[in-house]
């Protein structure tokens, strides 16, 4: 692995080698309390820090497992089906007898789920009733520029300092008002953050903002989730996710188990206080002007306890059949090795037949399966050989204690099953081939200095939304060289890619398929390869750990 990285954008040249000389593993790992070679030489199977829950806690598998309602649309115009969500305040029951105030899209954690259909363009109408700024984001949506859910393109709620018109955010930097731009909306500066860095280009509105995704993209499991600049952490934290679910024909008539025995997982881990609220270790609680996190936990915030679709260790009684089952890691930090375990203590299979981007050419077996935060995963499960009565944990390897355990299933009677798993399951899938490419980039994944604190870099540079990091062309394929400190889940917007290589060696089982996020694993080196297809304008790429990504850990990528 090499010292050093090119800074985003690769070519740049010397200025940026020193930047990084500056910022390079020392100080900032020392900030966190970890030395890189303490960090590397430990693998730490967790890069973050554990909330302790001040309520008790439920014991596991007595909560039945939810499924996220549906959302009906509100209408359908000109073949686009139109759905409207308000973002406000809701008091949850997550914890038995707990009452706990969240943010959250429609009043439930997670949001509803958006069913859509392949090629069939959807309008999403938010209204934000919350305190704070907020911004949608479809993670894996192929999405026009204007509906991605750039941090700084904010709905304003009502009677926010500023308007949509100027600064987006109170502290008076005027610059980049107005004139250029020309969207439907208002422009403004809208900085995102206390600390002044301003956005010229930055298209905040107020109160509602209409999104628009086009769903020309092969059929996955997609989720949207809050991306306010410097504040995606604690917002995602305190319930601003939900799922989407994009399908097509030829997935329908595969056969795959479908109806009650095709269940999303949205996987998350949270901590309680004692007043039953979320613990979140913010700087400013009221989530209005001070980015960040407290030192201890400037590594990621872990939660003590896990949540599947909002409850706590779930158990969901299933039929001795197969089940299709599609996880998401919608945790800030946490990892999971998942398993599958049977009374007997013997591990099920877990038949991967999807990534993030949709289905696989053809299956894949684990005995266990690692899964980042944004990563998701379609495995099937085959409860038939399980006796009526028994139970399947669904255990985290990486977890302790209470993290242990994620949830369960109870095989609750024979049941007829007319599903199959296909051999091969998609032919559409791309095949990029490292000769294709045109470019090859070089980006370091590190902790360093930011604002004369800690942060964690790419490059050696904290995000400026101002900056242009990296400019490729619509069209072209290109390779890109990750290379990280610690664990970083890197997520690239608007660009599916394939994981070439880990390690300078071949990828691992669980990286088949059309990803959009990596996970990079301590001291290593990924190199993923990517056509940017689709729409021009500004996106971004950045590490999904949402502690390190308002630390700094994102850069700008334009198509051009
Ligand atoms: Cu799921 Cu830019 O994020
Ligand atoms: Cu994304
Ligand atoms: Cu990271």
């Amino acid at each position: 692995m090499r010292e050093d990285g090119d800074g985003p954008g690769g070519a740049r040249g010397v200025g940026r080698r020193q930047v990084l000389g500056i910022g390079g593993a020392f100080g900032l790992m020392a900030a966190a309390g970890l030395s890189a070679s303490a960090a590397l030489a430990r693998r730490p199977p967790v890069t973050g820090a554990e909330l302790r829950s001040a309520v008790p806690l439920p014991p596991a598998f007595q909560v039945p497992l939810p499924v996220p309602r549906v959302l009906a649309p509100a209408g359908t115009s000109g073949g686009a089906d139109r759905y409207e969500i308000t973002q406000r305040e809701a008091t949850l029951e997550i914890l038995p007898g707990v009452r706990t105030p969240m943010w959250t899209y429609e009043g439930t954690f997670p949001g509803p789920t958006i069913e859509a259909r392949r090629g069939r363009p959807i309008t999403v109408r938010h209204r934000n009733d919350l305190p704070v700024p907020t911004v949608v984001h479809l993670h894996g949506g192929r999405t026009p520029a204007s509906s991605d859910g750039y941090p700084t393109d904010l709905v304003l709620p009502e009677g926010w300092p500023g308007t949509a018109h100027g600064s987006g955010h109170g502290s008076g930097h005027g610059s980049g008002h107005g004139g250029h731009g020309g969207h439907g909306h208002a422009q403004g500066s809208a900085h995102g953050s206390a600390h002044g860095m301003s956005d010229p280009r930055a298209a905040p509105t107020r109160l509602t903002h209409e999104y628009t995704f086009p769903m020309e993209q092969r059929p996955a499991l997609l989720w949207y989730h809050d991306h306010r600049m410097d504040f995606t952490a604690p917002a995602i934290w305190r319930g601003l996710a939900g799922l989407q679910i994009v399908r097509d024909d030829a997935e329908d008539a595969l056969g795959l188990p479908a109806g009650p025995r095709e269940l999303p997982l949205m996987i998350a881990d949270r901590a309680f206080a004692a007043d039953g609220s979320l613990a979140y270790p913010s700087l400013d609680p009221s989530l209005r002007e001070r980015p960040g996190v407290r030192e201890p936990y400037l590594a990621g915030v872990l939660g003590d306890v896990i949540l599947v679709n909002g409850a706590p260790w779930p158990m969901h009684e299933v039929d001795a059949a197969r089940y299709r089952l599609r996880v998401l890691n919608a945790s800030n930090a946490r990892h999971y090795d998942l398993e599958a375990v049977g009374d007997d203590g013997r591990r099920l299979d877990l038949v991967q037949i999807g990534a993030d981007q949709g289905l696989l050419a053809a299956p894949v077996t684990h005995r266990s399966l690692p899964v980042a935060p944004a990563e998701r995963y379609d495995v099937i499960i085959d409860f038939s050989a399980v006796p009526v009565g028994g139970r399947v944990r669904v255990v985290n390897r990486l977890g302790s204690g209470r993290t242990r355990d994620v949830m369960a299933f109870r095989v609750a009677r024979r049941a007829a099953d007319d599903s199959r798993v296909p051999r091969v399951l998609s032919a559409d899938l791309p095949q990029w081939r490292r000769s294709d490419a045109v470019r090859v980039r070089e980006f370091s994944f590190r902790a360093g200095r930011m604002r004369g604190g800690h942060g964690w870099l790419i490059g050696g540079l904290p995000f400026d939304p101002a900056r242009s990091d990296v400019t490729v062309r619509l069209g072209d394929v290109e390779v890109w060289r990750l290379v990280a400190d610690v664990h970083h889940p890197v997520h690239l917007h608007l660009a599916g890619f394939r994981v070439l290589s880990r390690r300078g060696g071949p990828p691992l089982p669980h990286d088949a398929g059309l990803k959009d996020t990596i996970s990079l694993r301590p001291a290593e080196s990924a190199e993923i390869i990517t056509r940017f297809d689709g729409y021009r304008g500004r996106y971004l790429f950045h590490c999904h750990n949402a502690e390190h990504e308002d630390m700094g850990m994102m850069a700008n990528l334009e198509v051009i």
